[in-house]
């Protein structure tokens, strides 16, 4: 095959004229840190979820943070959660002191097995975290009746799952809390940031307290016209609040985001009909519950030879791919104060070696679906005598 010229990247931003309208008008507004556009892009995700409350946050990481802090996780207590997830997660339990207790994931969907997640819950259980993986939903049902028999939250990852709809309704609106990212890569972006939603009132209060400091007046209503800049701590926050010039970028993605993922349906649909009846490749399988995905990553496992060459090999081609994720539990610092070893998570262990994320963004043209496809079966039929 003939190499292109320019590099295809794993993900880029669909980012226009009406993006940067929206940023420019915003830094001529005056007030660009958290305001009017974060309130306008919470509602968006109230009325996307269903969830009564929505915080808009500098990253989904910290949106963890808050949440795992609001809800009191410290030492001696335990979060269950998949090891194939972004270690982001399993860090913010190992930074509160707490354990955080792996369960295996399905090696075909990539999703985390309910039945194993319900067996991991003990009493020192204090959350389970669920991912919508790829931005396909996790099973979430089994998982919160066995969260509910133990008088547990369920946090949803929906870091990949907006849009995603589980049972005819949307992640994020089956009564958890969910955390939702906006890095350039996913689905919608504002730069950096990220949303919790939550069903939970007091929850809602604590999460805007903790994210600002402690302070509980908002900066906004303190500086505008007619507001008083007083203020009191009862409890010391973070500083974790997004601001405006993201959020604005944030209101223009939402307006977009049933295009775009539909042009990522489209173009995973592509990559489906292009690399059928591959040897030496497993294409995404869909979970077997209804749902609706968000098509977040295009994730394919490499079965007939090492899957670091298979990427190098595209790397010479031009093609940038990703690798979501290296399972967790195999981490250095993971193993060392855990005490995690290889042979205890089967099926996201031999998921872990052979993954790779194809690019997928909605961007990109179809033709760049056909190189990969055609890139792809170049190098699994050179592995042939
Ligand atoms: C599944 C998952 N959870 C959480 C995160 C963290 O998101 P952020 O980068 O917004 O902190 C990511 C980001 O890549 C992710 O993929």
């Amino acid at each position: 095959m003939d190499i292109r010229k320019e590099f295809l990247p794993l993900s880029r931003p669909e980012l226009d004229d009406e993006e940067i309208d929206a940023v420019a008008a915003c830094l001529r507004s005056g007030w660009i840190t958290s305001g009017p556009k974060v309130a306008e892009l919470e509602e968006r995700f109230r009325s996307l979820t269903g969830a009564p409350h929505a915080v808009a946050v500098a990253s989904a990481t910290a949106g963890m943070h808050l949440v795992l802090a609001a809800l009191g996780v410290g030492a001696g207590d335990e979060v269950v959660t998949p090891s194939m997830t972004f270690a982001s997660t399993v860090n913010q339990i190992a930074l509160r002191g707490a354990r955080p207790v792996f369960v295996d994931s399905d090696y075909a969907t990539l999703q985390v097995l309910p039945g194993e997640a319900a067996r991991a819950i003990t009493r020192r259980t204090r959350a389970v975290i669920p991912v919508h993986f790829a931005g396909a939903p996790a099973d979430l049902d089994p998982i919160r009746d066995a969260a509910d028999r133990a008088g547990i939250p369920v946090i949803e990852d929906a870091a990949h799952a907006v849009g995603t709809s589980y049972r005819g309704k949307p992640a994020g609106g089956h009564g958890n809390t969910a955390i939702y990212s906006f890095h350039p890569i996913k689905n919608i972006t504002t730069g950096e940031g990220g949303m919790v939603t939550c069903f939970d009132g007091e929850l809602a209060k604590r999460l805007r307290l903790l994210r600002f400091h402690g302070i509980e007046r908002d900066a906004w209503k303190r500086y505008g016209k007619g507001g008083t800049p007083q203020y009191d701590i009862r409890e010391p926050g973070y500083k974790y609040n997004l601001t405006d010039l993201q959020a604005a970028l944030g209101v223009v993605q939402m307006g977009k985001v049933t295009r775009m993922n539909a042009r990522r349906a489209a173009l995973a649909a592509r990559y489906r009909d292009g690399l059928a009846g591959v040897a030496g490749i497993d294409l995404p399988a869909s979970p077997p519950y209804p749902h609706e995905p968000s098509w977040h990553l295009f994730i394919v496992k490499v079965t007939s030879m090492d899957r670091d060459a298979f990427i190098g090999r595209l790397a010479d081609r031009n093609i940038g791919v990703g690798l979501h994720f290296p399972p967790c539990h195999l981490l250095t610092y993971v193993r060392q104060r855990f005490g995690t070893k290889e042979g205890e998570l089967p099926g996201c262990e031999r998921a872990g070696a052979r993954i790779l994320s194809l690019p997928l963004f909605p961007g990109m043209a179809d033709g760049d679906v056909d190189y990969v496809c055609a890139a792809v079966r170049e190098i699994l039929s050179e592995r042939r005598p």
